[in-house]
């Protein structure tokens, strides 16, 4: 378990910030790096060519330490749609085979197989929610012959279900189903290894649980599909980019997963803020992060409990993600009237959800309660 680590955020005291996964907080020491960044544009004389290369490779070394690959597997993209947009552009799906998704599946990983799916013929076929909470069962079972790409994340992002990706992959193999995974809502609080479930394309954006800067993300391509066509064609994708001063044209691409790296990839303010918080993120430990946050949600759930909510129990939950029903309808205003007592989550599908990270307080957590305690009982009357 890991002390609380507040002091390196920006959190005045009596906000309790428990809504991880509609937004993190950026650390003190990543708005550092990300400032200093960005104030190098003040002197582009300081910007030589190689600074276009070296930061955007310690952006993909310490990304792929997340995902236990090669840093050559990764490109960067700027959010989830694009590393789904990558994967839709690549794979082949025909006339009358289906593509997988889940019911209230996040719209960047629906959109682009919905399109592919008028394009080609194909049809979406929706794991329809389950009763009993397990996803992986579900998923499992609609993995039939006509699947051509399962496209799933590791967390279900309105219940905080979670998905056995290991399993899930193995089927996939089996089948020939090719496996895209929208990462978004787990990576850097969920344990994740391409070695064990080996996707295809596997993506995230920086911007929640890996504490980063909104508008960056990381891609994995799998070594088959690094010979794609990316989304844009630009001059940095290209074998020959190091040579400022030449202007030959060439229809190399620099090695591995780079030549699916968005246009103007080198971002000098964005990568070295991310790239700071990942590395907080890998000195914390990912499986310390899940456990931590993983007790406060214990905590919280049980306590929620006495008031008639209710979520899915671990495993069939991830520990870093705590969806509250109830019976009753919940008010649409609350996420609102929980903001006026500076107590923040969200509400998503019909669920209360319950975010927080190792800079929550044991505090935090009895505030958010006592104020759903409060709350609850009047909405019910
Ligand atoms: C599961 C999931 N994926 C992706 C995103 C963000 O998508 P994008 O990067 O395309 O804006 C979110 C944002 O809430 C999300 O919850």
């Amino acid at each position: 378990m890991l002390p609380c680590q507040r002091h390196l955020f920006d959190i005045p005291a009596d906000v309790a910030y428990l809504n991880c996964a509609y937004m993190s907080p950026l650390m003190k020491p990543a708005l550092e790096a990300g400032t200093t960044g960005l104030a190098r544009k003040a002197h582009p004389w300081e910007i030589t060519p190689d600074k276009f290369f070296t930061g955007s490779d310690e952006f993909r070394v310490t990304a792929a330490q997340f995902i236990d690959c090669s840093a050559d597997c990764i490109a960067i993209v700027p959010s989830a749609s694009y590393g789904i947009a990558t994967a839709a552009r690549n794979l082949p799906v025909k006339k009358g085979q289906s593509i997988l998704v889940l019911a209230e599946q996040f719209p960047s990983n629906y959109y682009p197989w919905q399109r592919l799916t008028e394009e080609t013929g194909a049809s979406l076929k929706v794991v329809a929610w389950p009763e009993n909470n397990d996803w992986t069962a579900a998923v499992l079972k609609s993995l039939t012959a006509d699947v051509a790409v399962a496209a799933l994340p590791h967390v279900q992002w309105t219940s905080g279900g979670r998905l056995d990706l290991v399993r899930i992959g193995q089927a996939c193999r089996k089948l020939g189903a090719a496996l895209v995974l929208d990462l978004t809502q787990s990576l850097g609080a969920l344990p994740f290894s391409v070695r064990d479930v080996q996707p295809d394309f596997a993506v995230a954006g920086s911007y929640k649980w890996l504490l980063g800067p909104y508008s960056v993300g990381l891609l994995y391509v799998a070594p088959k599909w690094q010979g794609g066509i990316p989304l844009e064609e630009n001059w940095i994708q290209r074998a020959n980019a190091r040579d400022f001063s030449s202007i030959l044209y060439t229809g190399n691409y620099d090695v591995g997963a780079r030549r699916f790296d968005m246009g103007e990839r080198s971002n000098f303010a964005l990568l070295p803020a991310a790239v700071r918080a990942m590395k907080q993120l890998l000195e914390w430990e990912v499986a310390q992060i899940s456990e931590t946050v993983g007790a406060l949600n214990r905590q919280l759930a049980n306590a929620a409990a006495d008031m008639g909510f209710s979520a899915p129990s671990e495993p069939l939950r991830a520990p870093h993600y705590l969806a509250l029903r109830r019976k009753a309808a919940i008010p649409k205003e609350l996420p609102e009237m929980l903001a006026r007592e500076k107590v923040f989550v969200s509400l998503r599908g019909s669920s209360i959800r319950v975010t927080p990270h190792v800079y929550n307080t044991g505090e935090d957590g009895e505030r958010f309660i006592a104020c759903l305690r409060r709350i609850a009982v009047v909405s019910r009357t």
